[in-house]
């Protein structure tokens, strides 16, 4: 029997905006998938994760896709049938890179498994092809999380090449509130709606993107200097341009101004969009109670972690 483990994420700086090649700001949680690998007289999957209701079952056909991507993968068919069960204390929803989670764990547990001693870069690009044969053209700063853990800068090389993976320090853990709208998406599409609306309006879009890139260099620095006030005031002017990229919802409004009226330092949606997650940025325990708390009381679940650890 193998184990193997895939983190989920929270991205601080440039959902879509990655896709493109600018670049984000991440950071894998402390919550993770879990896949068991072991030998089985037939090939079997069976997915004991938490979700969001309806997650597993809005997603189900893209986890088969994933799943065969791994099978293919890995060589399964050619090799003696294995029986895969993912548990974990990642909750399934949009905006915390579940399916990433899903991707690094099983690729990490059949590496073991097979005894093929990949490295971390060979799983990520294991992760990546699942990702890919699950949701179109990822940019890859899930499967990045969900690998190697940590707090990064990531960008894309559009040209094909290595993707440029920086590490970030920061002094001490900083907490924060995830919550979750309740709303699961489908990436692929709000990808491929975000790229027809950046076609059809090109004006709009360059004056987005040319606001995002200086706020993603603020927020950077507010990171490295530990300036959070700054670093809540910018991650509230991406949610603006995210708004305007058609990619907020009633539900993440909701949960951004209850946060914001408790007191959180900064909040925007973190992922897909259009439903899915937000990220609350809430120094100190108690502050983080406090928003979570308010969160809540408006009717969504929550859960608090650090990032930075
Ligand atoms: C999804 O977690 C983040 C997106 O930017 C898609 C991607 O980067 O592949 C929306």
């Amino acid at each position: 029997m193998s184990v193997g483990h895939g983190y989920g994420k929270t991205i601080l700086f440039g959902e879509h905006f990655v896709v493109y090649g600018l670049p984000a700001v991440a950071s894998a949680l402390g919550v993770k998938t879990t896949a068991v690998v072991e030998d089985s007289p037939k090939f079997e999957f069976n997915d004991n994760r938490p979700e969001t209701p309806g997650y597993k079952a809005k997603k189900r056909d893209e986890i088969q896709r994933q799943v065969d991507a791994l099978k293919e993968y890995f060589r399964l068919d050619e090799k003696k049938p294995v029986k895969i069960t993912l548990s974990g204390d990642l909750v399934c929803a949009s905006g915390v890179g579940a399916s990433a989670a899903l991707a690094a764990s099983i690729a990490r547990a059949l590496s073991a498994h097979l005894n093929l001693n990949l490295s971390d870069e060979e799983i990520n690009d294991a992760a990546y092809i699942a990702e890919e044969a699950g949701s179109g053209t990822p940019s890859g700063i899930d499967n990045t999380c969900a690998v190697y853990g940590g707090f990064i800068v990531f960008k894309k090389n559009l040209a094909g090449g290595k993707n440029d993976i920086t590490p970030i320090k920061v002094s001490k853990p900083i907490e924060i509130v995830m919550a979750s709208s309740g709303i699961t998406q489908t990436t692929k599409e709000v990808v491929a709606d975000v790229k027809r609306l950046k076609e059809e309006n090109p004006e709009q879009y360059k004056k987005i993107f040319n606001d995002y890139q200086r706020i993603v260099e603020a927020g950077i620095k507010a990171i490295k200097s530990g300036d959070l006030k700054a670093l809540g005031n910018l991650m509230d002017e991406n949610q603006k341009l995210l708004a305007e990229m058609t990619l907020s919802c009633p539900e993440i409004e909701k949960i951004i101004t209850a946060a914001k009226n408790a007191g959180a330092y900064g909040a925007k949606l973190t992922g897909t969009g259009r439903g899915g997650s937000v990220i609350a940025l809430t120094p100190g325990k108690s502050l983080q109670d406090k928003v979570s708390n308010a969160i809540e009381k408006a009717g969504f679940k929550t859960f608090k972690t650090k990032i930075g650890v």
